[in-house]
């Protein structure tokens, strides 16, 4: 038999949570920041890293949207996702689903093109080298307005036949799902798929609106919403996918430590669960490290480990032709090293 990390990077598997800024590693800042002439506040790749301990989301933030003030040309968008696609290919990812927040770089003056043009470039690059699939969810952020959400919305116009889906991130406390609800519907209308981070500090309530309100696909995190036994019969019956992050879960201090994360729980309930990375340059690792490290603490069995890829894919925005040879390929995989 196979190790348990071997089971794991073989895996087939989709990511569905990944904020491209947020696998901006500690080396590639400082290449990018030479090569823009940035000035980061930072002495050395080390010092960066001792700035890596958050006591919760806000902490994070404020740290990852200074970070990506190197992110600066198409160059340097297509270099990040690039790098992103060549490490996880060695973690047995076929398909990515990433999300950028355009406002992050629009605010500082870089062009909405030069964003998209390098990551879809990068994109196009990954399908090629390591015949994985990928695509795009444009991400609002939450503290920021409505109307610039709608400014987001409307330049992305020329690509949305390149965009997926949007969702909605950044800090959750105090911007409720129902502040962009209008601007959802009008993604909708664009026919593009709906996802938003709730639950993952917010109160179950942010979990109904964005179910009710913001008619989503999925749930980015979900966790709160075990406190509601009424919200997981919903989630369950709608076979609601949930993206969940272990290392994200730990380093923000939504769980004290893995061994509490309740992720064996939410199979048990019968929740769509999902392991994904959400910002593995800040949290310690990319998708298979989120695996392994949920796997030890909890004790995840291999099929357990093989129902949260095989929900990988089934909550993923592939068409579902496409899907369905994911899924027979994860289940050859599976009879081949059982
Ligand atoms: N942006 C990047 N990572 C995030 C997270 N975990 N929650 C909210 N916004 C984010
Ligand atoms: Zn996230």
């Amino acid at each position: 038999m196979i190790d348990l990390d071997a089971f794991i990077r073989g895996l087939p598997k989709a990511e569905l949570h990944l904020h491209i800024e947020g696998s901006l590693e500690p080396e590639q800042m400082f290449a990018f920041a030479r090569r823009n002439g940035v000035a980061i506040p930072y002495a050395s790749v080390e010092d960066v890293r001792a700035a890596y301990a958050f006591g919760n989301l806000q902490d994070f933030l404020d740290i990852y949207y200074a970070g990506a003030d190197v992110l600066r040309t198409r160059q340097d968008f297509h270099d990040l996702a690039m790098a992103y696609f060549d490490r996880v290919a060695a973690d047995g990812v076929v398909h990515a689903e990433i999300m950028f927040d355009p406002q992050t770089h629009t605010m500082r003056g870089i062009p909405f093109a030069d964003v998209i043009e390098g990551l879809l470039s990068a994109m196009a690059q990954a399908q090629g080298t390591h015949g994985m699939t990928s695509a795009l969810i444009l991400s609002f952020l939450r503290h920021l307005s409505e109307e610039d959400a709608f400014e987001t919305l409307a330049a992305a116009q020329p690509w949305l036949d390149r965009i997926a889906a949007v969702g909605l991130d950044s800090s959750e406390m105090g911007h409720p799902p129902k502040k962009f609800a209008r601007v959802f519907a009008a993604a909708a209308r664009h026919g593009l798929r709906l996802v938003a981070h709730a639950g993952e500090e917010g109160p179950p309530d942010y979990v109904w609106q964005a179910l009710d309100l913001l008619q989503v696909d999925r749930i980015d995190h979900g966790n709160r919403a075990l406190e509601d036994d009424a919200l997981v019969k919903r989630l369950v019956d709608e076979a609601m996918t949930l993206t969940v992050c272990s290392l994200s879960n730990l380093k923000l201090c939504v769980v004290d430590t893995l061994a509490d994360h309740p992720i064996d729980h939410m199979l048990a309930l019968g929740l769509h669960a999902t392991i994904n990375s959400d910002d593995p340059a800040y949290f310690g690792g990319y998708i298979a490290e989120n695996y392994r490290a949920i796997a030890l603490a909890c004790h995840l069995d291999r099929p357990q480990l093989a129902t949260l890829a095989r929900n990988s894919f089934t909550g993923s925005f592939l068409p579902k032709d496409a899907i369905t040879v994911h899924l027979k390929r994860l289940d050859a995989w599976l009879a081949d090293h059982s």
